[in-house]
């Protein structure tokens, strides 16, 4: 395969190289990404250019660009991660999340519709090439919110409530109409919250271990009881494999690992690591729209292609920290002038 994969530099995408060097190093890999503030060619250290890795700096929304990628690297498979993804951000400013989460997946369904195509100016025709997969990495968010009990399962109702959830919901229908109207290969896959390194923090773990460890207050949005549904990024990444080279085209595919955890579960578990005391608990104003549970029911990856995650939360969380504890050169290089300007503004009371 010649993987065009995108936001490579960002927490998932970087580990999902990683794991494909590990487990699958045959395949090519293309990693196009923008850089914003969420992309650190840090994130790739160790993996060097060459015959079977390429970066190339460029935005999703670059028509001619992903063209000229297409044909450059003669790509057969897209592992689409570049995106917006952070929730508190798409409520202070949510434009950038429909252009790159919708208009940029939008940009590269066409094109490779155009590369893909064997008639691709007849628009009747829908053969594609043999071995070709278009796969939208996709989120649980899409779902909205759970009460007490119930899970969501591949054909449950999109009902996002965030700007950002809304985006990536819009972007999974765009890639729903490829399929159904020209035929495009493609599965989408919808994640629950990953936790490992190289997460930025802005997101719950890193930032409640990045404020651990400099002994700042942790804040925890309204009564920190809301449940997300934690897999690590390894795991993941496994499954994403998996689909690319088993699933079912136009298939929807729910990845996680049961384990749903209340937030406030999460930073006491982080405060008792690192030894400090709950008083630095701070709770703060709630998050507006925000979601009360998320859980996945994993049964079709699980039953029809095999895929199980190998990680405990134990497990996961115990090296998780000790990956923050012995990297903190990193965590001090991402922390940039941009971040604590954002990370000022959203925290202040
Ligand atoms: P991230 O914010 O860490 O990384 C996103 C990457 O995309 C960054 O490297 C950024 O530079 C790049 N990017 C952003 N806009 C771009 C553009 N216009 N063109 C090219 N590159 C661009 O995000 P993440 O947590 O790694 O998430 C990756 C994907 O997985 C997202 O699509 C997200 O919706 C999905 N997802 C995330 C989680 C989670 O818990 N983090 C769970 C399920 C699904
Ligand atoms: P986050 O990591 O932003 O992921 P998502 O919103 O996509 O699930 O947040 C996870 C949960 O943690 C969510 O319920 C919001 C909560 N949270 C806090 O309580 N405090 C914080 O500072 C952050 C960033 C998140």
């Amino acid at each position: 395969m010649n993987i065009l994969v995108t936001g490579g530099a960002g927490f998932i995408g970087s580990n999902f190289i990683r794991w494909m060097r590990s487990n699958a190093p045959e395949h090519r890999i293309v990693n196009v990404d923008a850089l914003t503030y969420a992309g650190n060619l840090e994130n790739l250290d160790g993996i060097p250019e060459g015959e079977r890795y390429s970066f190339v700096r460029a935005d999703i929304r670059d028509r001619e660009k992903m063209d000229e990628l297409f044909s450059k690297y003669d790509i057969t498979h897209v592992v689409n991660f570049a995106a917006e993804s952070h929730v508190d951000r798409s409520i202070v400013d949510p434009e950038v999340f429909l252009t790159t989460n919708v208009i940029g997946t939008q940009v590269l369904l066409d094109t490779a519709k155009q590369h893909w195509k064997t008639a691709p100016d007849d628009k009747y025709s829908r053969e594609f090439r043999g071995g070709v997969k278009f796969l939208q990495v996709s989120t649980d968010e899409v779902y909205g919110a759970l009460g007490k009990d119930g899970m969501f399962t591949e054909t449950t109702t999109l009902s996002p409530n965030s700007p950002y959830s809304a985006a990536k919901a819009g972007a999974d229908l765009v890639c729903r109409a490829y399929h159904e109207t020209f035929g495009m290969p493609l599965n989408i896959t919808r994640c629950s919250n990953n936790y490992g390194p190289y997460q930025f923090p802005e997101k719950l773990i890193p930032l409640m271990i990045h404020n651990c460890m400099t002994g700042k207050p942790l804040p925890v949005y309204g009564d920190g009881m809301q449940i997300r549904d934690w897999l690590h990024v390894s795991d993941h990444c496994s499954a994403i494999y998996t689909v690319l080279t088993c699933g079912d085209s136009g298939k929807v595919y729910n990845i996680g690992g049961n384990n749903e955890r209340a937030n406030i579960e999460i930073v006491k578990r982080i405060l008792h690591a690192f030894g400090r005391d709950e008083s630095l608990i701070t709770y703060v104003k709630d998050r507006p729209g925000h979601d009360r549970r998320y859980a996945i029911d994993n049964t079709r990856i699980t039953t029809t292609l095999g895929w199980a995650p190998e990680y405990t939360f134990e497990q996961g969380m115990d090296e998780t920290i000790s990956w923050y504890r012995t990297h903190t050169d990193w965590m001090e290089h991402v922390l940039t002038g941009e971040y604590t300007a954002y990370y000022e503004t959203m925290y202040k009371q």
